[in-house]
């Protein structure tokens, strides 16, 4: 099997590294939600090597995230497991660090919700939420760009969209997350970062 390759993760990887460096600095081991292709995992478990890194999606991603894992050679970066979001039981005991990234607008509302649920369930105190992604603030785009990436997002699936960044606290808070930071990014994306109560 061939890896599978996105450029859009090549121009984030490192803004990305930059921010939750400073964020994961005492964390023992980062899940990923929806990893993807496995680029982020590969880049941040490199550069990160006090952490282990648990790169996770649904099955059908996994063989593509394993093969970036197998040929990256790195001890602290796990074979990837089958976690999707929906699943009553995640294949963890607890979580002190979490990352995500360009998942929620994918994920139907249900999702989002489940996926916090699972935070809720499974996050130790303190543990740390970064979450990558574009959103809208205030019912307002921040960008042109983010509106027709949107447009997109629906035509493909009426249940993806572009989050409100006020509805994801929302939930946050339901979750005992507290919102810490909520940094700009390139290309109109933000990282936001959570901690458990
Ligand atoms: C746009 S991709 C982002 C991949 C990668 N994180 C990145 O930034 O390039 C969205 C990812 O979310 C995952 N995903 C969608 N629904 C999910 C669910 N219910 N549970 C877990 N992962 C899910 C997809 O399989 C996919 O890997």
């Amino acid at each position: 099997m061939n890896k599978s390759f996105s450029q859009a993760c090549e121009n984030n990887k490192e803004p990305i590294l930059q921010v939750i460096k400073t964020i994961f600095l005492e964390s023992t081991t980062v899940w990923e939600i929806g990893s993807g292709t496995g680029q982020h995992a590969c880049h941040f478990a490199h550069h990160l090597p006090h952490l282990n890194w648990q790169p996770t999606d649904r099955k059908e991603n996994l063989k593509g995230i394993d093969c970036w894992v197998e040929e990256s050679g790195l001890s602290n970066l796990k074979p990837s497991l089958a976690l999707n979001v929906l699943d009553k039981k995640w294949p963890c005991q607890s979580i002190d660090a979490l990352f995500t990234a360009n998942t929620l607008h994918i994920m139907s509302w249900h999702e989002v919700a489940c996926f916090f649920s699972g935070l809720n369930a499974y996050l130790t105190k303190n543990a740390q939420v970064c979450i990558y992604g574009p959103f809208k603030y205030k019912g307002q785009y921040t960008s042109e760009s983010n509106k027709q990436f949107d447009h997109w997002l629906k035509t493909r699936d009426p249940n993806s969209r572009i989050r409100d960044f006020e509805e994801i606290e929302k939930l946050a808070t339901t979750a005992n997350l507290k919102l810490k930071n909520d940094f700009s990014m390139p290309a109109n994306n933000r990282l936001l970062v959570f901690q458990k109560d």
